[in-house]
């Protein structure tokens, strides 16, 4: 068999989905925090998973985010191959930030490396939304397509097949609060309403055009007047408690906006420069703290690079 059995060691970005006003169509990569996979090919066809951390997640490979979209990944590959994967996560499933989209963009990623890169980007977000599909039931790639190709992406479609277009943007930091609340992306779906009135669309289209532009064009006064969801955000923020007092105290802070990152609990807000990005970390310590809720943050930025192979494993993987 010509392929290499050496074992490879892919991280794998959190995300950030929908980017307040592109649900399903917008996403960017975080600079942290990020899973570690090592992957490595065997002779026994299948998937093989082994979790290292402590989170309880199937290891019977259709079921799992990884393991699904790695099968669906070697069903197009006509040699006898399988692989076995070791997964430490440190994105918490469940926490809105892509750790289900992280798995499977990992996965496929390493995979095709040890393939010696036979598959398009495009490829890789069709296997890598198998995985989605057992995480929340719809193939959706607004956290695989910026996990896969780093930076912030426009899903423009994925049927027929992935039109991906990476949005060249300006320097922005990330403030993410997790509440450490759990909401299934699966549930946050069912509840929003399957129709909206014309002047919402007319809005909410307005404000897509104008993220993207104002990124294109590195405007930032344009990206935090279209940073504005009428649609998927009043719904969704009832489940999520502190969302208005954060929202409304990280514009007072001097942050551009934002809103829920993905389906939640999870929040973001972009920021100009790392003092602002800190300001509004402060604004979450006080409302989660005021709210007795218990609460993780980040303050980092978007990510140019989604899954990356590194050529020496971190210890203890
Ligand atoms: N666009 C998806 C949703 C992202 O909001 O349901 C989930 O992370």
């Amino acid at each position: 068999m010509p392929f290499s059995f050496e074992p490879i060691t892919v991280l794998a970005p959190a995300t950030v989905a929908n980017v307040v006003c592109g649900f399903d169509v917008l996403g960017f990569a975080l600079a942290e925090p990020h899973d570690v996979m090592q992957l490595r090919l065997t002779e026994q066809p299948g998937v093989v998973l082994i979790h290292e951390d402590d989170f309880d997640l199937p290891t019977e490979p259709s079921r799992n985010v990884a393991g699904a979209a790695l099968l669906a990944m070697l069903r197009a590959v006509p040699e006898e191959v399988g692989v076995e994967v070791r997964i430490r996560k440190t994105i918490m499933p469940g926490s809105g930030i892509g750790s289900s989209a992280a798995s499977a963009a990992g996965a496929v990623v390493g995979l095709n490396t040890l393939l010696d890169n036979r598959f398009s980007k495009p490829d890789l977000v069709i296997y890598a939304m198998y995985g989605e599909e057992v995480a929340s039931g719809v193939r959706h790639a607004d956290n695989i397509a910026p996990a896969i190709y780093g930076g912030v992406t426009l899903i423009r479609a994925t049927i027929p097949a992935p039109d991906i277009v990476p949005l060249d943007a300006p320097p922005l930091f990330v403030t993410v609060v997790h509440p450490q609340i759990e909401v299934k992306t699966a549930d946050a779906r069912k509840i929003l309403k399957q129709e909206v009135p014309l002047r919402d669309a007319i809005r909410q289209w307005g404000n897509v055009g104008g993220l993207v532009a104002g990124l294109l064009q590195h405007d930032y006064a344009l990206i935090a007047r279209s940073l504005e969801d009428v649609i998927v955000e009043p719904v969704r923020s009832i489940l999520i408690p502190g969302f208005q007092e954060v929202k409304d105290g990280s514009r007072v802070a001097g942050a551009l906006g934002g809103g829920i990152s993905g389906s939640g609990p999870s929040l973001f807000m972009l920021s100009q420069d790392e003092a602002t990005a800190r300001a509004v970390e402060n604004v979450m310590h006080a409302t989660y703290q005021r709210l007795s809720l218990d609460y993780h943050t980040y303050v980092t930025t978007i990510s140019s690079t989604g899954c990356q192979i590194l050529t020496e494993a971190p210890q203890g993987v």
